[in-house]
């Protein structure tokens, strides 16, 4: 059974092109850059599953829901909230949970485009070999430097936001789709050869028994506080990301099938991610537990000292900036969407309006 509306922003091709979009929102920087690091400071193993067991219990399910709201409502989220409320008899207030969304997802995108600039400036640092035989003090000045140059930053940040805006710009088969279905299946073959790096550190075996030998004693109250946070972030959820993503998902899809998909594709690239830092991280005798820094102030260090370190580093900057690229367009398409059925705008104006706002929210 489907709904009667019909999108007016268009359809995914199929099955195949939705999961691509919906993983691709939600690989990203929370995939490579924060599971990592909220793991290494949550002691590893038992953290791991007890965040498995919220991907599959808490975010699934909630998947699902906001793909069916969406396909249902076949707008943004702020009109499909509208008027399923009204067609269920609630009242007029239920659009301002799709407002709160847009919102929400101008301050994630504000944030999420900085630290995607940060990984942008990294790809050509790397390539250009500027970490080799670092020290731990020469990789963080190399950090300090990029974060106390407010105009480099700046111009790392806006140059990522307009990469956003002209795949959001393009809709939702030319842009969006055609986007995903080249970058998704790059990120999985970067994510395969930095694998294959990892596996020849020496430290593969260390990095694997951190991740999954679970030891209970470290799990505190805030670790699965953190570990449920993280379920609904890295899955993209409650954002209305996942629901502007289904209410261009053809009516013939299972729901369910693609969102189990979704899920694993989601969880696969985390724990691929954490088989391919953590073994650098011992192999360097690094800190796991080094924080929000642990990729960008410690992991340069062992892209620094290792052969061929300046092009896998470089590899490994540009997967994340593939990462977050996919993330962010779904970060603005509900506004976008909202923009273009409520005030008419054409595509390409309501990205830049869109892309413009979050950059200046960036700059705060
Ligand atoms: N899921 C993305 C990540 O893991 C971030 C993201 C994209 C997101 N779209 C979202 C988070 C919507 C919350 C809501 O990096």
């Amino acid at each position: 059974m489907g709904s009667q509306r019909k999108s007016i922003h268009g359809q995914w091709s199929g099955r195949l092109a939705f999961i691509l979009a919906a993983a691709g929102s939600a690989v990203g920087l929370g995939n490579i850059w924060k599971f990592p690091y909220i793991t290494g400071e949550n002691g590893g193993g038992a953290f791991v599953i007890v965040y498995l067991l919220c991907i599959a219990v808490i975010g699934l399910p909630i998947m699902m829901a906001e793909v069916l709201i969406g396909r249902r409502g076949r707008q943004s989220p702020i009109n499909t909230m509208r008027d399923l409320a009204a067609e269920a008899g609630a009242g007029g207030y239920w659009k301002w949970l799709g407002w709160a969304g847009v919102l929400a997802g101008f301050l994630i995108l504000s944030y999420y485009s900085v630290i995607a600039g940060w990984a942008l400036a990294y790809v050509f640092r790397a390539a250009a070999g500027m970490f080799t035989g670092l020290t731990a003090d020469g990789v963080q000045s190399i950090f300090h430097d990029l974060i106390g140059q407010p105009e480099r930053l700046m111009a790392w940040h806006t140059l990522f936001m307009v990469m956003t805006m002209i795949i959001v710009a393009r809709g939702v088969r030319g842009g969006l789709e055609k986007a995903v279905r080249f970058l998704m299946p790059a990120l999985l073959v970067l994510m395969l050869v930095l694998m294959g790096y990892a596996w020849n550190s020496g430290f593969f075996e260390q990095g694997i028994d951190f991740l999954f030998r679970p030891d209970f004693s470290k799990i505190t109250p805030n670790a699965v506080l953190t570990a449920m946070g993280h379920a609904f972030f890295t899955l993209s959820l409650g954002m209305g990301a996942i629901m502007v993503y289904g209410s261009y998902l053809p009516d013939r899809i299972s729901i369910a099938r693609a969102s189990v998909a979704i899920s694993i594709a989601d969880t696969a690239v985390a724990l691929l991610a954490g088989m391919v830092i953590f073994p650098i991280v011992f192999a360097n005798s690094l800190d796991p537990g080094a924080g929000p820094g642990l990729i960008f102030q410690t992991l340069p260090i062992a892209f620094g000292h290792m052969p061929y370190g300046a092009f896998f580093g470089m590899l490994f900057f540009i997967l994340l900036v593939f990462a977050a690229w996919t993330s962010a367009i779904s970060l603005i398409e509900p506004a976008v969407a909202w923009l273009v059925e409520n005030r008419g705008h054409s595509r390409v104006n309501a990205s830049v309006v869109a892309g413009i706002t979050t950059w200046l929210f960036g700059l705060l």
